[in-house]
């Protein structure tokens, strides 16, 4: 039994598997309409969220299969002071996967170690968020056409932002990737990315505090909100929440092919005056996470469709 925790639990040859499925999926979606039938998905989110987990319960219900689950702490024995261990022993005796989300790092992890079904991190505090990276990865190999021989700028919060620390740990495994990390000081990449992931595999990259200095030369502009939930204090917030508007002035200063990316929500960070314009893909990529999740969940279910 497989557990999806990091990107890097499926090898490149597993993960190039995964998005053939996601597009052929995309390309025939009525052939997987009943693969999941009579199989249960269990959504246990700690923690708010619109995208993954109705992406998650709308990828099993195009499968055939059905749902269950929480969306808040709140409504969960977690306010009674269950741990996530008993949590997941007893939604292993009702479902056949599950997808969890939880403020806490690692809490994924440690249920992952006491179950006997498939759990997927749909996020864990500042840490990871493997789903997410499925969903770039696929975003990008399908209107880029390729995942490798680009510069991606990742703007925003690199701090907070989970979704970028999976993406880098992703993207270095693929050839000839160049990262601008663009953030205001406050809120750069953590040591253990820059250095653990980054300087460690002798990746290229340069950090910019202007999206004005980086934009002309990227492929790729993936943007990111400031993480509100994971500040301490709400004035520290309020002073960094508009550092970057991604607006049509800036557009004018950007490839003609180059895509931006978001893995919403979106707050102040892209002007909404942005989204006609064709580089602009994070409603596509939002869509593309509910092909890649179906993918995920046949193969975590190892179900096979002929
Ligand atoms: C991201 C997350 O939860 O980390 N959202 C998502 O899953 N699409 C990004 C974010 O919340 O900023």
């Amino acid at each position: 039994m497989r557990h999806l925790m990091n990107p890097l639990d499926l090898s490149v040859e597993e993960l190039d598997q995964l998005l053939d499925l996601a597009n052929d999926i995309e390309a025939h979606p009525s052939r997987y309409a009943h693969s999941c039938e009579g199989k249960k998905l269990a959504t246990l989110f700690y923690e708010p969220s619109t995208r993954t987990r109705l992406s998650f319960e709308a990828a099993m219900l195009n499968l055939g299969g059905s749902v269950l689950g929480f969306s808040s702490a709140d409504s969960s024995s977690a306010a009674k002071g269950e741990s996530v261990s008993d949590t997941i022993r007893v939604i292993s005796c009702y479902a056949d996967i599950c997808a969890m989300r939880h403020p806490k790092e690692g809490a994924p992890l440690v249920a992952s170690m006491k179950s006997s079904i498939p759990v997927i991190n749909a996020g864990d505090g500042g840490h990871q968020h493997p789903t997410q990276t499925l969903t770039d990865l696929l975003t990008i190999r399908s209107l880029k056409g390729r995942l490798g021989d680009f510069t991606i700028g990742l703007c925003g919060d690199l701090k907070f932002g989970r979704t970028v620390h999976s993406l880098i740990q992703a993207l270095i495994r693929y050839q000839n990737v160049h990262f601008v990390l663009i953030s205001p000081e406050e809120l750069r990449l953590p040591d253990s990315i820059r250095d653990g992931v980054l300087r460690k595999n002798n990746q290229v990259f340069r950090e910019e505090v202007r999206l004005e200095d980086a934009i002309p030369e990227l492929d790729l502009l993936y943007m990111t909100r400031v993480q509100r939930e994971r500040f301490f204090n709400e004035e520290d917030y309020i002073r960094m929440k508009d550092f970057y508007i991604l607006d049509r002035e800036k557009m004018k200063l950007a490839k003609e092919d180059m895509l931006v990316l978001h893995p919403l929500p979106r707050v102040n960070e892209i002007s909404t005056e942005v989204d006609d314009d064709p580089r602009a893909v994070y409603f596509k990529q939002a869509q593309y996470g509910v092909y890649v999740r179906m993918a995920l969940i046949l193969t975590l279910l190892e179900v096979k469709v002929c």
